[in-house]
């Protein structure tokens, strides 16, 4: 389903100054409609996609994956000025999506790698407060993101599998603890 049916921009942008009102793409914007599902923008280095399209971050409110927030982004006051005079079109607004572009893949990567470091430092705490045993493996695997392994051999984990064991692939955010 396409959310967004079209973007135009005011006519008062056209007599704004300063970057990024200054750009040709901005100057002799006629208004874009979305047709189909994905749109390509096809221009000139430095003609001006990336701020369009930073500019429909802005007005969208997209959730930058591994930025900063697109609201408060020093680097996007200029897509944030301009998202002001856009108007948009929705066939069915929805909030879902993501803004990524290479350099927050970048920060994205990062903070994944960072994350995944503090989540190892708590496992390792666990051991250290004297956690032991099926408690220890059990809080491990949650931080880890994945479920305890059992002192049975795998031939006996299929066999409870068989028995309505969650599989290994199941679910590996919520851990499942035995039955007493
Ligand atoms: N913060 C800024 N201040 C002033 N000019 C800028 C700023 N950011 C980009 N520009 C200029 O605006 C123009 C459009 O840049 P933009 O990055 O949007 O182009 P682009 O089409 O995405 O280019 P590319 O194909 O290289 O990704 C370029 O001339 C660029 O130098
Ligand atoms: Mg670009």
């Amino acid at each position: 389903m396409i959310h967004l049916r079209s973007i135009d921009l005011k006519p008062a942008a056209r007599r704004l100054e300063g970057f990024p009102f200054e750009l040709p793409v901005v100057r002799k914007f006629r208004g874009v409609k979305f047709g189909s599902p994905v749109t390509f923008l096809v221009g000139e280095n430095g003609s001006g996609k990336s701020t369009v399209l930073e500019a429909l971050a802005a007005a969208v409110g997209s959730v930058v994956v591994g930025g900063e927030d697109v609201r408060t982004d020093k680097t996007l006051a200029h897509a944030r000025a301009l998202a002001a005079q856009l108007k948009l079109a929705w066939a069915k607004r929805t909030h879902r999506g993501f803004f990524l572009r290479a350099e927050d893949f970048f920060n994205f990567t990062r903070r994944v790698n960072q994350t995944s470091a503090e989540l190892e430092g708590m496992a390792g705490e666990f051991e250290r407060e004297g956690l032991k045993g099926y408690g220890l493996r059990l809080a491990q695997g949650v931080v880890r993101g994945r479920r305890p392994r059992s002192r049975r051999s795998a031939s006996s984990r299929s066999s409870r599998c068989s028995r309505g064991w969650p599989s290994r692939t199941r679910s590996s955010s919520s851990p499942r603890t035995r039955p007493s």
